[in-house]
Formats: structure tokens, sequence, C-alpha cells
């Protein structure tokens, strides 16, 4: 194949398209733009997808570039519409009781379209739409052309838009999402519930997820350089073979060049390259949950002396190693995991998490000492993984489906390829609990396959799975690197596991199941409450203090993973409606702690805690004996009551003290101590009644780039201040100022009030009556004189347009007319269409003379935005129709929409325990955002947020 050597991008663009491309402009290097807002959205599925498929770009429905889409509801990205819908008994439990799945079928697809101009200098470029999740099958069109088809809820995935975008002109992207079929046995949201974005590139580029950075010691322990291996591969969509030379430069956490490196190549034409080299830094600070240190990769392409194409990447250098005996190593040196596994949703937003909550999350999961989060059951959305990477948390970063089959086996590449520069990954996980397969061959045997892609695509990390077995070694963990431990804690299993494979190193990717109600102490099998005392585990699973115990006490199983770091929706253990969501949280799904929060904090950190249950308000109870817990770590701990000691006890590691007092309103206090020494204090206070709201923003201050959070806790305290453990009392929100609530929540997992308050455009409709048609001979020739508003057509016949078909015959031909009123004040609505509710054959539609369309699915309504086109007074609409089949014509009725803003929504939440949560965004304004929160009888709160000018991220108009 011939070589060229370029001199500048734009012979470069020469050579790979040829001659008739010189006049386009030069492809800048990479471009990655958010398009998460902006959006229309609509439930329901009115429109089919079978005439989409049967012609190229045939645009029927909200497919097509025509359709109007005014009436549709406008929503940002990430977006769940599951979490809007009502809960419902009858609804799916697992599924945390939302009206969607089987029963449903009205909620179960829906349809977003976005709308967006391309420069014409985007001409000659390579134009990718990526995205990172959606929930869950999904078809997507770009101007009326099918794209593509997405299965599954978890993986992101892309499509090449290249050579149908329009560049220099408007671009209509439509997802129709399906969400009917689930995939786990847990809340998982609908619709596009993670980022969208346009990637644009010259012709030879980076391909998608070919970067891999990943560094190397002498034994895997860092000591002295360490040796950074580069992995690129670079793709040439061109006719041509282009020269092009890459250079890495790796800069270190304060920003300075530490290495370079570079390596010349030839990409033929079509082909791709792969390219490696090594680099050394030489004194590397390593990353590690205590010091996330993040070094950066730069990329860069260059052809004949111009750049071409640049990608950062971030990574941390750090070595893992799971040991038979010593358990996880990290950096060389045993490192406890300490982790908790988790779904993906939160309170206020189900699974579409602004990045903010991502770092929330993570930041709350610290706070109580833990190091290791788990993704379970499936891949995590890039955000997370970003969070974990620079707040210092590993990641067993978990596959979804075991299968070696070539669509799974491309799922979990797309997931490795997408996650391996993570610092904080530290192990695959290659699935849970495959019942059904974990223990045969066959299971064996596709696990293995599907550890060997997953080694040949990271040699850096070790696998595992989450299996349910005891003491067995047939299938799964035959096979796998590392051995995973779901629950099946004890000697006869676990030692006498590890005692008969001395050489496979164990982890306790699942344990604990511990179910508990933030600030509820007796179970509840009404209201679906469980006590928050360490003592409800489910039949299969084990307190906090049990399974701690057990693997504290033995290192080579690595520390493991609690079942659940936060509660999540779904899956309402052990109760049935009215709870709609898990108990396993440390934390409930706003992210408040329960108590089991102190247990692990006290034990899996070092500074002294103290934490004292259950709250002092039981009025009407005294004299009654209430169980009375310490959560610490310190040496001995004294309880008083109004002052009065109950005595000292001493602490057992890895337990809780009791004692038994008698309920009398006041003090409850403690004192921890350390070698004799007053080391932590801790109280809880019988309160008043509540008399005020509270609001505490996370952070008073966030960036004005309409992505920025600010998680806000709602309390309710007493006349003195003190948070009210028992209150319930509604609080109604009112926002002023530039920013938006996007969620409220308070981790009642009985609550059946709204998370999302919303609405929809208004529609005023009224009758387009008063046809008349007449066959013509060729209604589809330009400059259609029956389009005329002149046109005299009071010969025609008179029509009903109400009709389900005809009136036209087999290869009728004709036009179809009216004239109707518009008021200056209709035309004051912000949108206004014609909606035809079937156009049946080949149909073209004009107003006033102008072509508006051509006619839409035949099936199905048919609406264009007309607004530009009417004018107060007479208005003559007209459609010629060719009719290929048996009928057509002008059917089902046809309709003036006034479309109207959208009214104002006011939002509210119940207390629970006395928390609330309100989560608040930035628009692109800045400015002071007043939140103001009332309920009956409190003295309201204002709580004033300031959106700081900022940059959004680079984002499509
Ligand atoms: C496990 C399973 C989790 C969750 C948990 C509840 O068996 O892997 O997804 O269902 O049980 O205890």
């Amino acid at each position: 194949m011939k070589t060229v050597r370029f001199c500048s991008p734009l012979l470069l663009l020469l050579a790979t398209f040829g001659l008739a491309f010189v006049a386009r402009a030069e492809p800048g290097p990479r471009d990655r733009l958010l398009l998460d807002a902006g959006w229309k959205f609509r439930l329901g599925d009115g429109w089919g997808l079978g005439q989409n498929l049967a012609k190229a770009g045939t645009g029927y429905g909200p497919a097509g570039l025509e359709f109007s889409d005014a009436s549709w509801r406008s929503v940002n990205l990430p977006h769940d519409w599951a979490v809007e819908l009502p809960f419902d008994p009858k609804a799916d439990g697992a599924h945390g009781f939302k009206a969607l799945g089987n029963g449903f079928p009205e909620n179960n697809i829906a349809w977003y379209r976005r709308t967006f101009d391309l420069p014409a200098s985007d001409s000659g470029r390579r134009l990718w739409l990526e995205f990172d999740g959606v929930y869950r099958d999904c078809t997507v069109f770009l101007n009326g052309w099918f794209v593509g088809r997405h299965e599954g809820g978890y993986s992101g995935f892309r499509f090449d838009v290249t050579d149908i975008a329009n560049c220099g002109g408007k671009n209509v992207l439509t997802v129709r999402v399906d969400a009917s079929q689930t995939e786990g046995w847990f809340y998982e949201g609908a619709g596009i519930y993670r980022h969208v974005w346009l990637v644009k590139t010259a012709p030879v580029a980076v391909a998608p997820d070919s970067i891999f950075v990943f560094s190397r010691f002498p034994g895997n322990i860092p000591a002295g350089p360490a040796e950074i291996h580069l992995q690129t591969q670079l793709a040439n969509a061109g006719k041509l073979s282009v020269e092009a030379k890459v250079i890495w430069t790796i800069l270190a956490p304060d920003g300075s060049t530490v290495a370079t490196a570079e390596k010349n190549t030839t990409v033929n034409g079509g082909g791709a390259e792969e390219i490696a080299q090594t680099a050394t830094v030489a004194a590397p600070e390593l990353w590690s949950p205590e010091t996330p240190r993040l070094y950066r990769l730069v990329t860069t392409v260059t052809s004949g002396g111009a750049t071409i194409d640049q990608v950062h990447t971030e990574f941390g250098i750090k070595t893992v190693t799971f040991d038979a005996d010593r358990g996880f190593l990290l950096n060389g040196k045993p490192y406890v995991l300490k982790g908790t596994c988790n779904h993906q949703d939160h309170a206020g937003v189900g699974a579409a998490l602004p990045d903010g909550l991502q770092y929330f999350r993570i930041a709350r999961l610290k706070e109580m000492g833990s190091n290791a989060y788990r993704t379970s059951h499936n891949p995590p959305t890039p955000e997370l993984l970003e969070a974990c990477d620079h707040l210092g948390m590993l990641v067993m970063d978990e596959n979804r489906l075991v299968g070696s089959d070539a669509m799974h086996l491309n799922m979990l590449a797309e997931q490795v390829r997408r996650d391996r520069n993570h610092a904080s990954v530290a192990i695959w996980s290659l699935g849970n609990e495959e019942f059904s397969v974990e223990k045969t061959k066959p299971g064996g045997r596709a696990l293995a396959t599907m550890q060997d892609l997953v080694k040949r695509l990271d040699p850096t990390r070790p696998t595992t799975c989450n299996a349910d077995l005891g003491n067995e070694f047939t299938g799964f963990n035959e096979v796998v690197e590392v051995r995973g431990w779901s629950y099946h804690i004890g000697p006869d299993r676990m030692d006498a596991y590890h005692a008969a494979h001395p050489q496979q190193p164990n982890v306790g990717s699942e344990q604990g199941s511990t179910v508990s109600t933030r600030g509820i102490y007796a179970n509840d099998l009404v209201r679906g409450y469980m006590s928050a005392y360490d003592d409800n585990a489910t039949d299969w699973s084990n307190t906090a203090e049990q399974w701690w115990t057990f693997f504290d006490a033995r290192p080579w199983l690595s520390g493991g993973f609690v079942w659940t770091g936060f509660d999540y929706r779904g899956e309402p253990t052990p109760y049935g409606w009215p709870c709609i969501n898990s108990h396993f949280g440390l934390l409930d799904t706003c992210g408040y702690p329960k108590d089991n929060f102190w247990y692990y904090r006290a034990w899996w950190t070092e500074q002294p805690v103290l934490h004292l249950l259950p709250h002092w308000n039981w009025t009407g109870r005294e004299g009654q004996p209430v169980d009375v817990r310490a959560l610490s770590n310190c040496d001995q701990v004294e309880l008083f009551l109004n002052g009065r000691s109950l005595g000292r006890q001493t602490m057992k590691h890895d337990s809780e003290l009791k004692w038994t007092v008698p309920f009398a309103p006041g003090a409850l206090s403690a004192q921890g101590f350390r070698a004799g020494k007053l080391v932590a204090e801790a109280r809880v206070e019988t309160t008043g009644a509540p008399a005020a709201v509270a609001l505490t923003p996370d952070r008073a201050e966030i960036r004005a780039d309409g992505e920025d959070i600010s998680v806000i806790t709602v309390a309710i305290p007493d006349a003195q201040g003190r948070v009210v453990p028992v209150a319930a009392n509604e609080v109604a929100f009112n926002l002023e100022g530039p920013g938006r609530i996007i969620g409220v929540g308070n981790g009642d997992p009985s609550c059946h009030e709204p998370d999302q308050y919303f609405s929809t455009p208004g529609l005023r409709t009224q009758p387009i009556d008063g046809w008349r048609w007449h066959e013509v001979t060729d209604p589809s020739q330009a400059n259609l004189p029956e389009a005329a508003v002149a046109f005299d057509d009071s010969k025609w016949t008179a029509t009903d347009v109400h009709a389900e078909s005809g009136p036209l015959g087999p290869h009728g031909r004709a036009v179809f007319r009216t004239r109707f009123s518009v008021s200056a004040e209709n035309l004051a609505a912000p949108a206004v269409e014609v909606w035809f509710g079937k156009l049946e054959g080949d149909a073209t539609v004009y107003l006033n003379g102008q072509k508006v369309g051509k006619g839409s699915d035949p099936r199905a309504a048919s609406i264009y935005e007309v607004k530009t086109l009417l004018h107060p007074g007479e208005n003559t609409l007209a459609v010629a129709v060719t009719n290929w089949g048996d009928a057509a014509g002008v059917n089902r009725g046809v309709q003036l929409r006034l479309v109207d803003t959208p009214p104002a929504v006011a939002w509210k939440r119940s207390a629970f325990n006395g928390l609330a949560q309100i989560i608040v965004q930035s628009t692109r304004q800045a400015g002071s955002i007043k939140l103001t929160a009332s309920s009956a009888g409190l003295r309201p709160a204002t709580a004033t947020l300031t959106a700081q000018p900022a940059v959004p991220r680079p984002s499509v108009p």
C-alpha cells in the first residue's frame, strides 16, 4: 500500500478523502462534547419502528427530522423515568414496586429526542455518539437513519455517525428505550440514565478505549523507578496509508512532566495499528486510598509535524496482589479490604446520578472507614470510578452476566478496556452468584474463557467471582484466580477450603447482609421496618459483628465487602409491600448513617469512635427497660443517665457494649477511655417537640456549570436545635434563583411519596375541519398549484377527515384542503403544532403555501411545529397524497395544538425520623440560589447557595 507523509492536516484530509474534499476545513484534534442538556422526552410508544427499519433514512414518527416534539417534556440527562413513576403494590417488588415492567405496558417504552446543529467545519471528521449506559434496550436514529440497537442496561456503546451526520445544519438524534425487560433483582431505573457524548476526531485517530497505561515493578513490589507500559491503537478511516508519530507525555500529580516516549508508525488506509512503548518514572508517588495520587498520560498523535489527535488519561501507579497466605497486598504491603457492595441508585434521582452525587456517596463511605467498593452486580458508570480514583477507594469492578458467547465477551472486553486505566480498579469480578452454573463444568469453562480474556486485556489485576459456594471446588472455584466468598462464613467452610486449597487467594466478596432501618429500634411488620441494633441478619447472612470478627481474625481472607454500603430501591428484605427498598445499607438511600455505620467506623478506623443507640425519645415508657448499646473502639466505656453512672465496661475487640437502662427522660451520655484516658464522648437527649425546619447544604458554593449539585440535609429540630429523632413533618420547598431541584428523599424504606415532581407542557387543541378534496394528476410536482393560498377549492368535494381510512382508492392521487382561523392570542403560545391523526399514503403537508413536511408514520399521528408559518386570521392547510396501497387520505382528525409552558411544580417531602434530603443542581447561570423550607407550625428555614461562575464542560450546544 502506498504510504504518504503529510505536512499538514489539510493535506492529510486531501489524501484521505481525495481531491473532492480540498475545500473542507482542517479537522482539529479531538472534541468530546457532553450531550446531556436539552433533550425532549415522552413516555409511551405511539409510534412503531418497522417503517424506519424498512428503508434507510425514512425517519417516520419521532425518528424523523420534521416531527414536532414541542409538546414533549424537556429533560436533561442523566434521566431515569422509573423514579418518576408511582409505586404500585401490583408491580415487581424486587424492582422497588415502580409501575414498570410486567403489567404496565404503557410505562415500559419511552422516546427521547435531541436536536443539534453541527458546524460545516465538522465535514471530514469522524463523528461518534457514545452512550455510557441506557436502561435497557434501545434503538438509535440520527436524521431518520437507523443507527443501531443496544441490548443491556449497564454497558457503554458507541455508533459511528460520520456518514449520516449533517455538517453545516440541523441534526436530530432519537432514542427509543424499552425498559420492559429486567436484568437484575434490584431497582434498575429506566431511560438514558448515564451521560451521552458526541466525539469528533480526525480520520486518523486513537481508536476508542485503546489507550492502556500500566506500571510494572520487579516482584510486583514498588521500590525504585516504575516501568510504565504505554499502549494505544491508531485507526485510519481514510483510504491511504498515513505516517504518524505517537508521543506519550506523563505528568506527575503536580503537573510536571516526568517521562516522555514516542514511536513512529504507518497506518494503512482502513486499518489500525497497535503501538506500544515503555517509559520510566524515576520516583513514583504511589496511589492508595490514603494517598490518591493521580498521574496524567497525554497521548499525542502527529503527522507531518501537525497534531492530529490528543487524549488525556488519568492513571495511578500502584500494584495489587492477592496472596493465598497474606491476603490482599496494596503496593506490596498487606492491606485489609474494608469494602461495601453497592447498587447505583440514590434517593430522589433513582439511577440517574449527577457526577457530584458519586463523589458525595464515596465520601460518605470513606467517612465510615471504608476503602473498597464493589460495583455489584454490573459495570459502573465511568464517573463512579473517577470519584473512586480521586477520593481514594479501591474498586472491585463487576461484570453483569457470566457467559462466553460473543455478545457477553464483547461486553466484558468493553468494560475492561474502558475501566482499566482507572487507578481505583483493583480486581475484576466476573460475575455474581450464578446458582445454576457455578458448580458445573460448563460454568467453569465459561468462566475460564472470560478470565483469559480479561488477563489478555489487563495483565495487572486479578479476577474473582462472587460465587455462592461453600467448601466446594468444582466449576467456578476450580478456575478462578481469587476465590470470592458470598456468605458461607464459618470454619467448616472457609478454614476447611483454605486448608484444602492453600495456593488459592481468597476475598470476602459479599458478606454481612444485616437488615436495619435508620432510627428504628423494634422490628415492625406492619410498616416494614427493622430494628437498627446489630441483631438482624437473614438466614443466609450474618450480623456485622459476626462476619467482621471472623474475617478480622483471618488475614488470608483479604477482608471483604459488606452487603451493602447504601440502601437501594427494590429487594425490600425481609418484607414486601409497603416496603419498597432494601434494609441492607449501613447508610440509608439518602446517605444518612444507620447505627451499624458506627460499628464499622469503630473497627475500620483508628481515631476514637463512640456512638450511643438508641435515641432517647421514649416518652410514655418511663421506667421500662431500654436496650442501650455503645459502638466504640475505646478500651472502656462508661454510661451515664442524667449524670449518674450506670457503670464502666471493657470493650472486646470487634464487638459492642450493652446496658439495660430503665427509661427516664433527659440525657444518656457516655465517655470512652483509652489506656485510662478520656478520649471520646457521646450524648443522646430527650428532645422537645418539633419546632423548626433546618437546612444544611453539604456545599454552600457550587459551580454554575449546569451539572454541579449541593446535597442539602433537611432536619426537624426542637426549640433547642436538637434533631427530633421521631419527627415526620411534611416539608414544602421553594427555590428562587439560578438552580433547580432534582430530587427529594428521606431514607424511609416504606415511603410512597414522590421523589420527583415535574410537569409537562399544557396542550390546548382546536379541531381543524371543513376539508375538501379533489383528484389531481401529479400531487408531488414542485410548486403544486393546489397548495397555494389563493387556489379556488370551492367546487371540491367536502370530506370528513375523522374516518379510519380512505377516501382515496388504489393508485389515487389527490389534494386535501381546508382553511382555519388563528387568533393573535393563539400565536402567543410558546409553540403551535398541526396534528394529523393519520396521514395515509405518500403525503406532503403545506401550510399557507409553504411545504411543512412529508407525511410521517402512516399508522400514527404526524405532528409539525408551524408557529412561524401561521398568521392571525385565515390560514390554508393542504395535504397532497399519492396512494400506493389500498386506500389513502387524511384521517383520524386534524388539530391545531397550542403548546403552553409547563406549569410550575411544588416540591415537598416528609421527614423520616427527623431527616429528609433535597438535591439542588446549578444551571449555567451564576448567582445566588435561595432554598426555603417550610412546614405547618414550624419555623421555616432558608439556605443560600452561591453558584460561582464556571466554565461548563465542552458540550453540544
Ligand atoms: C446476595 C446477592 C445480592 C443480594 C443479597 C441480599 O445473595 O448477591 O444481590 O440479593 O444476597 O442478601
